[in-house]
């Protein structure tokens, strides 16, 4: 029986006989030889049918394939140093395993709403495919490094019955006789499981009803959200820069690959591999942006524009620390000594991709967070809970959460959110 490797394992075949099983994404021939491009879904590259070394029927086969027919071929691996893949089979025999119409994703250039429209196709597509393969090592990095420091993934709900971040911008459901929402963050859980277990994370969707056509804004996206009992700001400024640091490192040592075929500057990767990260106070990034002329006054949010002016200051992502209570949420903890900021950060990534991180301490005094609940005119039946955490053995605590396609289209530099998930969810988009 011939071995059916995977692609992306070839050079462990060359000069071994070998059945590869994928599909056809495009061909060209003449009349001696064909070319086939083909995958299976571990990498991209090529396989050459001599008609002289094959069957009569087999060549026929070859040049009459379509793109996207299922396959599987026989043949010799060989290096191959002119494709950047660096192998390519010699096909003795190919059979056909499901055949493909016209279709519809050719190697012309598409628009981006049929692409979208197409996006269960779409992902089949190099690019497409160099993403996924990073998200998927960004996934297995983060469990690795929040359990191998000493955190453990705790699933919080996504059906919830409050609003952490604010009740603009939530997704409203039935749930029998109530009213339910679908989770915006699960940070109030995270925060139940740091008291339970020191140090915990949640990492799962989450769903804000954004109308912002934006770059940078999903309706679902995924969140990774770490909490941790007995600490301070700085702590969790140190466990953010090593996570994003070790995420980075691990996309540049093993997605070698995907990186290339995405044309990723990786020696501008590594810059961001370097510690520490700078720390500059929300205060100083307004002096910076009054003297860079922009119209910002003390108190103003950060649009894309600001994020993107500061860090590019900075050849590293930078964290901004302590914004104006009024732009952030309720549950943070005020600053000492100053009535009108939280101590809280967040991380802007470089090359204009603005925040992926948000975290603070959190208020952990019963009397202050009830105030600060009120304050927001939430409803304080749904807290009670909540409250419940600073009511029995209350502790200073952190958390922060990071926006996994946020990072995603950071270090594979797209220019928009929608191709870091698999199936993107936003205003005016529900399908496929
Ligand atoms: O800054 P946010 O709203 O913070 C929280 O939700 C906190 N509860 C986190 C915590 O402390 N546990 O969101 C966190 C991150 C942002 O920095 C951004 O990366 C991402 O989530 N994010 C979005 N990503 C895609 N689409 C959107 N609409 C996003 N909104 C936030
Ligand atoms: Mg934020």
């Amino acid at each position: 029986m011939t071995e059916i490797i995977r692609i992306k394992d070839a050079k462990d075949h060359v000069d071994e006989v070998v059945q590869i099983n994928g599909w056809l994404t495009d061909k060209r021939s003449s009349g001696k030889i064909a070319f086939l491009q083909l995958r299976d879904g571990s990498a991209y590259f090529q396989g050459v049918v001599v008609k002289s070394a094959v069957s009569e029927e087999v060549f026929e086969t070859a040049k009459t394939l379509r793109q996207e027919t299922s396959l599987s071929i026989t043949g010799t691996i060989h290096e191959d140093t002119r494709s950047h893949f660096g192998y390519e089979i010699e096909v003795q025999d190919l059979k056909v395993v499901g055949d493909s119409g016209d279709y519809p994703i050719t190697p012309k250039e598409h628009g981006i709403e049929f692409l979208l429209d197409h996006r269960h196709l779409w992902l089949r597509s190099s690019r497409q495919f160099a993403i996924q393969q990073i998200r998927n090592e960004m996934i297995r990095t983060t469990y690795e490094f929040f359990n191998q420091e000493g955190f453990i993934k705790m699933d919080s709900p996504i059906l919830t019955g409050s609003a952490p971040e604010g009740t603009t911008e939530l997704f409203q459901t039935k749930y029998f006789d109530e009213k339910a929402y679908l989770s915006q963050s699960g940070q109030l859980y995270a925060e139940a499981g740091a008291m339970a277990y020191g140090k915990v994370f949640t990492f799962g969707p989450v769903f804000r009803a954004e109308k912002s056509k934006t770059r940078r804004h999903l309706t679902e996206f995924w969140m990774i959200e770490p909490e941790m009992a007995f600490t301070h700001q700085e702590e969790s400024l140190q466990v953010q820069e090593r996570y994003i640091a070790t995420l980075v490192q691990n996309v540049i040592d093993n997605c070698a690959y995907e990186l290339t075929l995405l044309d990723r500057d990786i020696d501008q990767l590594r810059k961001y591999t370097q510690l520490p990260y700078p720390r500059i106070r929300y205060d100083k990034a307004i002096e910076m942006l009054q003297a860079a002329d922009f119209d910002v006054k003390w108190g103003d949010d950060f649009g894309s524009p600001e994020e993107t002016y500061l860090s590019d200051q900075f050849e590293q992502p930078v964290f901004v620390l302590n914004y104006p209570k009024a732009i952030k949420p309720f549950y943070m903890l005020p600053e000492e000594g100053r009535d009108d900021t939280y101590v809280c950060a967040d991380m802007l990534a470089p090359e204009g991709y603005g925040e992926i991180i948000g975290g603070s301490e959190r208020e952990w005094d019963y009397d202050k967070l009830q105030a600060a609940i009120e304050a927001k005119g939430l409803d304080m039946n749904e807290y009670g809970w909540y409250l419940d955490l600073r009511k029995y053995g209350s502790v200073p605590h952190t958390g922060f959460g990071l926006g996994l396609e946020r990072a995603i289209t950071w270090i594979c530099h797209l220019d928009h959110l929608r191709e870091a998930i698999p199936f993107p969810r936003m205003l005016n988009r529900l399908k496929p």
